[in-house]
């Protein structure tokens, strides 16, 4: 069966490193995919939002299932132009991405469903939410409702602050639409853990617990990024936790959707803060995470075709119980550009992967990277993700972190203390 994947991250260079290994797959293609992806896959110069282009691709070329990546392909209806086509296309719908699409939609479902997560109200006007924020203490969070980047969350430490943030995302319009509803909620704390749940609209299988790493600096300081670093399983998650999450949150939210009508297909990401009151969910995503991926598709022992086939096609309770992972841990530590996640310089040589993956327990999995005249370059803020696996979690980070010192670019940088908190 021919693929197609669609993005140009390490997440969709993991799925396809993954697929590859499937004796069902025949040949890959990667829309737009990056310098890495085009060694699995042929690269096609399709955009991610272009759907009619890639349905069009689609049925050329016979493709046998479209693995989109990002959320706001989902968000956008990628899945719902490819049905139309009468195109095989795994992923959520147009209307079940809504969880992810819009906090307002998914806090009220949470709500609805008893669903832990922070206290919170929905505004549309800045003199409500103003009031609001003056009249609740700090620190507190105000979040624009739609899609951001990744940068429409505000973790403000004082009054002042948030008062900036709805006059970034309300009055200046920062955010453009995305900023219509803002959602202002409660401040929580805690370790946060990223749970998988991949669902073919009745059935799901949990994935193991996995952890990123946000801020952009050791020590979680500095801003908000896509993501620096990611560990699974985490140590200190057991497995009736893992459950727990899985009764508490990812079952009556299918519920919960279905109720209303909306059947939801692809895989449910819920970020948690695991707080002294439990855990309580941040947000849902629609999509596999990145850099969550890299480290899944390091420890699925399973086929991944298998799983996203049964998943698109309503099947997965056959495959549920068999499905495998390997023991031990995998971690990813992210390369960035310099700068990241504000502005970078483009363009820059990369040297020493292949010194890197001499490892056998090495993977390097590319993102903002693509061949200039035959030499790798970056293009991108995040520019690598290199991943290890290890029987002890330590001994992935090793692996892991030994790899990344053979890797150049000019000005990159990365956290030394991806995993560190679970290592003490
Ligand atoms: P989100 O995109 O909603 O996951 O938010 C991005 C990041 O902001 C999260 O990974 C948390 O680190 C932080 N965050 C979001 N909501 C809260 C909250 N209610 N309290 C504290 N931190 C939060
Ligand atoms: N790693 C966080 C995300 O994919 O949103």
């Amino acid at each position: 069966m021919d693929i197609l994947v669609v993005g140009s991250g390490a997440r969709e260079h993991a799925l396809l490193w993954k697929l590859k290994q499937s004796p069902r797959v025949g040949k890959l293609y990667a829309a737009p995919g990056n310098g890495g992806t085009n060694l699995l896959a042929e690269n096609v110069p399709i955009a991610v939002m272009e759907f009619e282009k890639l349905a069009a691709f689609a049925k050329e070329k016979g493709i046998g299932l479209t693995v989109p990546g990002p959320d706001d392909a989902f968000v956008g209806g990628i899945v719902d132009v490819f049905q139309a086509h009468g195109l095989r296309v795994w992923g959520p719908s147009k209307e079940a991405a809504q969880v992810e699409g819009s906090k307002a939609f998914s806090k009220q479902l949470m709500q609805d469903a008893q669903i832990p997560t922070a206290k919170f109200q929905v505004f549309t006007d800045p003199s409500s939410a103003l009031a609001y924020v003056r009249t609740h203490s700090a620190p507190i969070v105000v979040k624009a409702s739609g899609l951001a980047l990744g940068k429409g969350v505000y973790v403000c430490r004082t009054t002042e602050e948030a008062e900036q943030a709805i006059q970034e995302i309300m009055v200046d319009r920062t955010h453009k639409s995305a900023g219509d509803e803002v959602v202002i909620e409660e401040y929580l704390e805690g370790p946060e853990i990223s749970v998988h749940a991949l669902t073919d609209g009745s059935t799901h299988i949990l994935f193991p617990s996995s952890q990123d790493h946000k801020a952009a600096l050791d020590g979680d300081q500095g801003k908000n990024t896509g993501g620096m670093g990611t560990i699974a399983p985490v140590p200190g998650v057991a497995s009736d936790v893992m459950a727990g999450i899985g009764n508490q949150v990812v079952t009556p939210t299918f519920e919960t959707l279905k109720k209303r009508g909306v059947q939801f297909r692809g895989l449910l990401f819920p970020g948690l803060m695991m707080t002294a009151d439990g855990p309580k969910v941040l947000e849902y995503n629609a999509r596999f995470g990145d850099p969550e991926t890299q480290v899944y598709m390091r420890l699925l022992k399973t086929d991944l075709l298998d799983l996203l086939e049964a998943s698109t096609d309503g099947t997965l309770d056959a495959i549920r119980d068999s499905v495998e992972w390997h023991r031990g841990f995998a971690a990813n530590i992210v390369i960035a550009s310099g700068g990241y996640p504000d502005a970078y310089p483009t363009g820059l040589p990369i040297s020493g992967i292949a010194e890197a993956e001499q490892d056998e327990h090495v993977v390097v999995f590319q993102a903002g990277t693509r061949m200039d005249n035959g030499q790798l370059v970056t293009a991108g803020g995040r520019v690598l993700g290199v991943s290890a696996i290890g029987g002890t979690l330590k001994q992935a980070l090793d692996r892991a972190y030994t790899a990344v010192e053979k890797i150049h670019f000019e000005g990159m940088h990365f956290r030394r203390d991806i995993g560190a908190k679970s290592l003490l």
